[in-house]
Formats: structure tokens, C-alpha cells, sequence
């Protein structure tokens, strides 16, 4: 087994919050890492510092062996870091398939000033892409939907499309913060279906998610934070079995 992303000693302060105190981990290729703890854990601080929406007060992160130091998302987006967020950000005007497909700019093979030429090279690459744009809505089951508009969707669909849109850059890591919110019983046996289904592609995913029932069925490895800190780690059934966890939440979702 291989390290693919690693922490180390991760700060980062709001003002007088401190949001994540000294967090390191690891996270195996080919593995789904879960990253769980009560409202205001720091979860998704900590997911804004892996995908470098935000920079760490102090700490170290290295990706596939590359420091991350400094490096604005777009710029790790391109090492193959994708990120769906905790609140949903689609172009509700377009359709679905051109949603996906402003997920491919990263990879456009063509220079920006080709679009303005019919010329042969674009038009393959325009092919190529709404070819692949089309297999993932299909990934995420909304292939038949491709042409109607994003904010026609109901909200579980809207955070399918917006999993197709961030898989269109690629990625050897992604990132999903709370994929399950909203979504329902049917919906959340698809989504774990998804994630299997890539991580069995070779794409490593990081979770942030409170269903409890999605975390212990699809996560290889269970990390628990609460109030900005680390408080355990370990398989799902190590993790449910934690009194730490359990007093952490309060047996909230553990009851
Ligand atoms: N941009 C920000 N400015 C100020 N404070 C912030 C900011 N982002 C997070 N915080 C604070 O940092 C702490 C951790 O927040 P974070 O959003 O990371 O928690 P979370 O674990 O994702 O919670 P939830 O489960 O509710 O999404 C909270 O006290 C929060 O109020
Ligand atoms: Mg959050």
C-alpha cells in the first residue's frame, strides 16, 4: 500500500476560532478515507486546506510525494485534486452536459484562441469530450436527462451532477463534502454504489459525511475529529466501538 496524500501538524485559525489544531494523516491510494465528527469538527476546513481553497497557518501536506505548500486549488487541480463543497455550486442555467463539460477545461487539449476556428483539431477534442461528458452523466445515472437545465434537477440529482462535473477534471484524489445531505434512501445506496465503483477505477476518495449508514458501508479508513482536533482513527467497527467517538456525538448518529 501506498501513501498518496499526506498531513502533517495541519493549523488553521478564523479570527479567534481555532478551526483545525495539529492534524496529521495519511491516506492510502486506492483506498476511501472517511473524515467524520460533530457540526464544527473542522471537517470542512480541513477538506479547504487538502484541496487548497484555503492555506494552513502551519503545517505540511505532500501529494503523491509533491509538497502542496502554497499551491492555490486550480493549481492542484491540475495534479489531479477534484472537490465537490457542502453547498451546491452548478450553472443552474445550463444543462447538465454543458455543466460536465465546463468540468473539462483543465484538459482541453486546444489553445483558447482555436475556438474562435472551425478547424479540425477542436472539433475532435469537442467531440471527444461530449463523448466522456456523456459517460459520466451516465456514471452518476442522469444520462437521459443530459439537455435539461441543472436547476430543473431535484437536489439529490444536482449533487450527482456536480460528483459527473468534478470527475470531468480526472482526478486521482476526490474529494466529496457531505455527498448525502438531502439526498434519499434510494439516492444514498446509489452514491455508495458510485464511490465503490471509483475507487475501484483508481481514484482515491476523501469523504466528509454525517450518514453514518454511507461512512461504516463504504470507508476503508474512519478518521474522527472534534473541536478542531484529532480523537481517533481506525476501520469502521473500531470506530463505532470507540467510547471517545461515542461520547463525542453525544450517541447522536452512534446510537
Ligand atoms: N471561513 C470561516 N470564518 C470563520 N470561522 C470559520 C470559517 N470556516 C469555519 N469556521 C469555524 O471553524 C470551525 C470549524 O468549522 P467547519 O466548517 O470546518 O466544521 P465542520 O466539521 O465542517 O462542521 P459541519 O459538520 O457543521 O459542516 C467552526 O467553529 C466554524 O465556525
Ligand atoms: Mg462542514
Amino acid at each position: 500500500m501506498s501513501v498518496l496524500l499526506e498531513a502533517q501538524g495541519l493549523h488553521k485559525r478564523f479570527g479567534g476560532v481555532r478551526a483545525v489544531q495539529g492534524i496529521s494523516l495519511q491516506v492510502e491510494a486506492d483506498s476511501v478515507f472517511a473524515l467524520i465528527g460533530p457540526n464544527g469538527a473542522g471537517k470542512s476546513t480541513m477538506m479547504n486546506l487538502l484541496s487548497g481553497t484555503y492555506q494552513p497557518d502551519a503545517g505540511e501536506l505532500v501529494f503523491d510525494g509533491v509538497s502542496l505548500a502554497g499551491l492555490p486549488a486550480h493549481r492542484r487541480a491540475r495534479l489531479g485534486i477534484a472537490r465537490t463543497f457542502q453547498k451546491i455550486r452548478l450553472f443552474r442555467q445550463l444543462s447538465l452536459l454543458d455543466n460536465v463539460l465546463a468540468g473539462f477545461h483543465l484538459h482541453h487539449k486546444v489553445p483558447a484562441w482555436q475556438y474562435l476556428l472551425p478547424a479540425a483539431a477542436f472539433w475532435r477534442d469537442w467531440h471527444a469530450c461530449r463523448e466522456e461528458a456523456m459517460a459520466l452523466l451516465d456514471f452518476v445515472g442522469l444520462a437521459d436527462r443530459a439537455h435539461e437545465r441543472a436547476g430543473a434537477l431535484a437536489y439529490g440529482q444536482q449533487r450527482l451532477l456536480e460528483i459527473a462535473r468534478a470527475l470531468a477534471t480526472r482526478p486521482r484524489l476526490f474529494m466529496l463534502d457531505e455527498p448525502a445531505a438531502g439526498l434519499n434512501g434510494g439516492e444514498v445506496e446509489f452514491l455508495l454504489g458510485r464511490l465503490r465503483e471509483m475507487r475501484t477505477r483508481g481514484i482515491t476518495v476523501v469523504v466528509v459525511e454525517h450518514n453514518m449508514e454511507l461512512v461504516m458501508n463504504v470507508a476503508d479508513h474512519v478518521f474522527v475529529m472534534d473541536h478542531g482536533e484529532y480523537l481517533f482513527q481506525g476501520t469502521p467497527g473500531e470506530v463505532q466501538a470507540n467510547p471517545a467517538v461515542i461520547a463525542a456525538y453525544l450517541g447522536g448518529e452512534f446510537a
